[in-house]
């Protein structure tokens, strides 16, 4: 089989390295891959937004099989192009992307389908959504209807916060059209966990859990980034608390999206609160996350091509998965500036060093080659995922791949994994 991934971070890279275990798969290619992924698979140089440039390549080389990595392409309508003209693609159509592309529209389909969320309120206008405001108690939320980038969620604490808030985005457009409506809901306390489920539609297998780590500094503290670690699996979703996700919201979610005439074939990514009332959805995703998915899928023991196939094509068995019962553990390392504007073209040294311990593997996020050497090129740079027996071990095989590493203004947390620590 040909298979094409698109996109150019360390979830592509992890897809990648997954895809070259299985025996059914001949030829990899990555629109447009980093320098990482240049080493198992054959990069392209096509934007993942370029629809069109990437379809006439599938046709080209008759893909069997094109897995997409980020959600814009998805939301732009990748999937529909493809299909258009017969070709397998994983990954939700144009309509059943709205979920991650309409914050809006996510919200509504809970409140139609009872799925557990934050109450909330929409607004297309400044100044009904200042108005709301002055009748709100404190700290509340405001989101961007659309993509984001991941930028779209203020946590406010006070009038001041959630005003100046809707002003970026409805008045200054500091997110362009994604910002013109937006939504101001309840703020919700708790622990959070990723839930990702592969469905075809009609049935779905759920993929072990996983804590992103959102903050850029130690403590979760300082500005969202777009996920500086993670691990799997999260011990705060117990066994009980998945089998009460799976009935009260993955089930209701696929269940409603068929229903409503758009089903969902691809990743459900369910971003979860776990509050004392139970389970919320904060947010829904329509792929795999990043960086959860490096500290998921090294776990998975069942073939990935089996279960994207098949849910493309709408044929998925129930099939239990099959996984590494070891913990994973994902270090992420930033550029200088990460999260705001970033350093890049710094030499990466030790990353072969780091790659040759036991239990530890290197994936490339913001990488590219330039002669011989690796230079970064992103603000998440790379993920260094240590497998352990237990957490413990995963967490020392981590670090101690990253600390073989180094470029010039490198950064990663030190405290990724502690929440899981402090359970066992
Ligand atoms: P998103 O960009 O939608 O992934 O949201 C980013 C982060 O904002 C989430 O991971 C949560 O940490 C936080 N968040 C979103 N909605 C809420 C909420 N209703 N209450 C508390 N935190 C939230
Ligand atoms: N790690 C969060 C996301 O993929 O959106």
């Amino acid at each position: 089989m040909k298979v094409l991934i698109v996109g150019s971070g360390g979830r592509e890279h992890v897809l990648a390295w997954k895809l070259r275990q299985s025996k059914k798969v001949k030829e990899i290619f990555c629109a447009p891959g980093n320098g990482g992924i240049s080493q198992i698979a054959t990069c392209v140089p096509l934007s993942s937004d370029d629809v069109s440039g990437l379809l006439a390549f599938a046709l080209e080389k008759k893909i069997d099989l094109t897995i997409v990595g980020p959600e814009a392409p998805l939301v732009a309508g990748i999937v529909d192009a493809f299909e258009k003209e017969h070709l397998t693609i994983f990954g939700p159509t144009k309509a059943a992307a709205q979920l991650e592309g309409s914050k809006i529209f996510a919200k509504e389909f809970m409140h139609r389908h009872v799925i557990p969320t934050a109450d909330f309120r929409s607004f297309d206008n400044i100044k009904d959504a200042q108005a709301y405001l002055q009748h709100r108690t404190f700290p509340l939320v405001v989101k961007a209807d659309g993509l984001a980038a991941g930028k779209g969620v203020v946590i406010c604490r006070d009038l001041k916060d959630a005003s100046q808030a809707l002003e970026d985005m409805m008045t200054s457009k500091v997110f362009k059209e994604a910002g013109s409506k937006v939504i101001i809901e309840d703020c919700l306390e708790g622990q959070e966990a990723s839930i990702l489920a592969i469905s075809d539609g009609q049935k779905f297998v759920v993929l072990d859990s996983s804590q992103d780590h959102k903050r850029i500094f130690d403590d979760d503290q300082g500005p969202n980034t777009g996920g500086m670690g993670a691990y799997s699996p999260a011990p705060v979703i117990t066994k009980k608390l998945m089998t009460k996700i799976t009935l009260d919201i993955l089930t209701p979610t696929v269940q409603g999206m068929r229903q409503e005439g758009i089903p969902f074939r691809g990743v459900l990514y369910a971003g979860i609160m776990v509050t004392k009332d139970g389970p919320k959805v904060l947010e829904y995703n329509v792929r795999f996350g990043d960086p959860e998915t490096q500290a998921v899928l090294p776990r998975l023991k069942t073939d990935l091509v089996d279960l994207c196939l098949a849910a493309s094509q709408g044929k998925l068995g129930l099939t239990n998965l099959e996984w590494d019962e070891r913990p994973c553990v994902c270090v992420v390392m930033s550029s200088r500036g990460y999260p705001g504007a970033y350093e890049s073209g710094k030499v990466i040294k030790g990353l072969s060093e780091a790659d040759r311990q036991k239990d530890v593997v290197v994936f490339h996020a913001g990488t590219k080659n330039q002669g011989e050497d690796i230079v970064s090129c992103g603000g998440r740079v790379l993920g260094v995922v240590g497998f352990g027996e237990d957490i413990a071990k995963a967490i020392q095989n981590a670090y101690n791949g990253a600390e073989k590493i180094s470029f010039d203004g490198c950064f990663f947390r030190r405290d990724i994994a502690a929440k899981a620590l402090k359970r066992c």
